[in-house]
């Protein structure tokens, strides 16, 4: 199956270099389209495949068309795609915000997939929301999967708005982790821990946290019972955290995701 990635950015670059490391496909069947000359350049160095400036040079060899561009960029790039694509190719979009029926309607085709990553893909611990189009084949779907597998995890999701919420909670998510684990490292540093010491406990902290959560069937509801005891410090942290509706923070902050995402659905 011959693969072409649209847009070597970030993601872009991310996804077909997933697919070459763990051979789920070969660099010869490999294909990417970059626009700006210079990043072509700098992706040719890397051996991920063949490199292409224009879409008439590669779209009609592929069976899989990633779509990898900016939100912002997709209605010029579709008018250049439009002459060129024949209706049985699949199209894999994970454009924030832009609908499977925009796609379809803008490319004249039929199979869409659409899919919501996460920055952790860059290190293969993405998490990966999904749904499709229902021209796409069961075959052509797992097919898919199995390519996005590469990346992380992924969950299929019936209903096209389950997308933005996906967007609103792994999609944007790691950037929350990130916030709670910047306000520990400057509680650390302001009880006297260097900036080294206090990356190392909170960092440590998360992922051992995270660990445990795995390795074991309890909820965090009945994790944070096990580490507070009655009067004790875990105690006297989360009374705090209580008392300033950190929690419901957090879920309002996630809602305010959401509703983001499906304003910008709609532009
Ligand atoms: N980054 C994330 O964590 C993340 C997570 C989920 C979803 N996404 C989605 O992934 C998509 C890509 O994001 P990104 O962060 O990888 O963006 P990016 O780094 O800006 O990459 C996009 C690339 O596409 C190129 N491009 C634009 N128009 C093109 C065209 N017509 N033909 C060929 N190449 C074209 C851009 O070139 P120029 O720079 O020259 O314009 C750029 O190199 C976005 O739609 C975003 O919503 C990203």
């Amino acid at each position: 199956m011959k693969i072409l990635v649209i847009g070597g950015g970030n993601m872009g670059l991310t996804y077909a270099q997933s697919f070459l490391r763990s051979q789920i496909t070969s660099r010869s069947d490999m294909m990417i389209l970059e626009k700006s000359p210079e990043k072509a350049a700098e992706l040719a160095k890397k051996d991920i495949g063949t490199v292409f400036g224009t879409p008439e040079e590669c779209l009609q060899g592929a069976d899989l068309i990633i779509l990898a561009v900016k939100p912002q960029d997709c209605q010029r790039l579709f008018e250049t795609l439009k002459p060129l694509v024949d209706p049985q190719q699949v199209f894999l979009s994970i454009m924030a915000g832009v609908k499977i029926q925009t796609i379809a309607d803008a490319l004249g085709v039929h199979k869409v997939i659409r899919a919501m990553p996460n920055l952790p893909a860059q290190v293969g611990m993405g998490m990966t929301a999904f749904t499709s189009s229902d021209e796409v084949t069961r075959i052509e779907l797992v097919m898919v999967q199995n390519l996005i597998n590469t990346t992380g995890k992924t969950i299929y999701v019936e209903n096209e708005a389950a997308i933005d919420a996906a967007t609103a909670i792994s999609g944007s998510g790691p950037a929350y982790v990130f916030y709670f684990m910047d306000a520990m490292m400057q509680a650390a540093r302001q009880m006297g821990f260097s900036n080294s010491e206090a990356e190392l406990l909170v960092k440590q902290t998360f992922r051992g946290a995270v660990d445990l959560y795995n390795k074991s069937d309890l909820s965090c509801a009945e994790w944070i019972q096990r580490v507070s005891s009655r009067g004790g410090t875990t105690e006297a942290a989360m009374k705090s955290f209580t008392n300033n509706s950190v929690h419901m923070d957090i879920i309002e902050g996630s809602r305010a995701a959401l509703l983001r995402a499906e304003e910008l659905g709609k532009k």
